[in-house]
């Protein structure tokens, strides 16, 4: 009999990439694959990779480092490095100088040549590198190991036009391509047969899916046959781009009974100065204009979204426009991020680079803001009722069980075990910064 054969998959930075990782699985388990979580046993490890997240690049060569021994204990195991920063050739440079450990290198456009690309490394003494420009027609139907059993990302569309001054995306990722809607469609309809529940679609920039198409279909037109579908019962979305964000869009949100009460959306920075060189293309103003659209229209929606802190040229009074907005929308929670240099964008470039201790200040005190609000917004819910959809068992206290409110909202809750997977009614008994306690309606603990 054959050896068993296991791999390791090891996945950094955002939802995309953790869908693109399932892909891999799917690919591995074809070719006869299990996965495995001690790396030592592994014969496959991947390192997919992120360029936007702080520190990740960072994370990726100390964990390449550890490799090293190990491939020396171990040499017809297979070290393979793929996603974002692959695709910024001085990273592959330094990855071919210094880190003989690696096998395999491919980017985020030819994710599909996979099995290919693993076959030629097995059998090559040397690196194999393979990272791909631009991304071609988009590649339908490769088969997917999905993490969850009820709940599912979907990509949507690939790449990003928009070339914020800051972001690498537009490098790593390419132009904006999207996905025709019938195999967005056909894959979801099997999803929901196969017993999922909620789906996530994913994008750069949801906003703008449908403009690499020859078919007229917009973003709000494909929730609104999305919503059809039988046996889903939640629809997520992210990341939407404010000024891509039609009333189109707040209609279908609001018509749709399956798209859930919760919008991402990322403002980045408060000032208008700030806004222009960030290449943002909406104002303080409009973006403000466009919350209180939204909550209007679809009232009790939580909203989040993405905060840079110290972009250049950033002064004290930019940052009061930052957290002029922040006090404004009471945003349910927020990302925040330090400027960090991504080389190749527009802003490395730029003079007045902001000092690190002065933009850990200005970080500082933007968390406080937040989690005073995060803290007061979820008090607001105590004594309410909510639809949560059961994940599992809660992760800080195995005696209960917990679950997302339609508004993306954590919650353990003391009820059923046996419910994951289930829609169930919550009583909220405390709302906390960082999520919501509760009591299962109709639960007697004597079950
Ligand atoms: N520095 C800091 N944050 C960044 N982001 C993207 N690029 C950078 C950068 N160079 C943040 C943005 C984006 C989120 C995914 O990452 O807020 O919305
Ligand atoms: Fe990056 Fe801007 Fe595109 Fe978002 S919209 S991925 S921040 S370039």
């Amino acid at each position: 009999m054959n050896k068993k054969k296991y791999y390791k998959i090891i996945t950094y930075g955002c939802q995309m990439n953790e869908n693109d990782s399932e892909k891999l699985a799917g690919m591995l388990n074809i070719l006869g694959y299990s996965p495995i979580e001690d790396e030592e046993k592994a014969d496959i490890v991947i390192f997919n990779t992120c360029s936007v997240r702080e520190n990740a690049d960072v994370k990726v060569f100390g964990n390449l480092g550890h490799f090293k021994p190990l491939k020396k204990r171990n040499p017809n195991m297979i070290l393979a490095v793929c996603g974002c920063m692959m695709q910024q050739q001085e990273i592959v440079n330094k990855i071919m100088d210094k880190y003989p450990q690696v096998d395999l290198v491919f980017g985020t456009h030819n994710l599909h040549k996979f099995p290919e690309l693993l076959a030629n490394a097995q059998q090559s003494p040397r690196i194999v590198v393979d990272v791909w420009e631009e991304g071609g027609e988009i590649v339908e139907a490769l088969p997917i190991e999905r993490k969850y059993e009820h709940k599912a990302y979907v990509t949507i569309m690939y790449g990003c036009n928009n070339f914020c001054s800051y972001c690498i995306v537009p490098y790593t990722r390419g132009r904006e391509r999207s996905r025709r809607p019938e195999q967005i469609v056909q894959e979801i309809t099997k999803l929901a047969q196969e017993g999922c529940k909620e789906i996530t679609l994913l994008g750069q920039n949801v906003n703008s899916y449908g403009k690499s198409l020859e078919e007229d279909i917009t973003f709000a037109d494909l929730l609104r046959r999305l919503n059809n579908i039988e046996g889903i019962e939640r629809i997520r979305f992210m990341t939407s781009h404010p000024k891509d964000l039609s009333d189109d869009l707040i209609a279908a949100m609001k018509e749709c009974d399956k798209v859930c009460e919760h919008l991402h959306l990322p403002f980045q920075a408060g000032n208008n100065k700030i806004l222009k060189i960030m290449n943002r293309r909406y104002t303080k103003e409009s973006y403000l204009n466009l919350i209180n659209k939204i909550k209007d229209a679809i009232p009790g929606i939580a909203l989040t979204t993405d905060i840079i802190v110290g972009f250049p040229g950033e002064t004290d009074e930019d940052f009061e426009d930052t957290l002029d907005i922040v006090r404004e929308v009471k945003f349910d929670s927020a990302f925040t991020f330090l400027y960090s240099v991504r080389e190749g964008t527009p802003a490395a470039k730029m003079e007045n680079q902001i000092p690190d201790e002065i933009k850990h200040k200005r970080f500082q005190k933007l968390l406080d803001l937040q989690h005073q609000i995060s803290a007061e917004e979820n008090k607001l819910l105590e004594g309410t009722i909510a639809e949560v959809f059961v994940e599992g068992v809660s992760k800080n206290d195995t005696e209960k069980m917990s679950g997302r409110t339609r508004t993306n909202k954590l919650v353990n809750f003391i009820g059923k075990k046996d419910s994951i997977g289930e829609l169930v009614q919550i009583k909220i008994t405390q709302g906390q910064t960082w999520s919501l306690n509760g009591v299962q309606i109709g639960y007697d603990d004597k079950e």
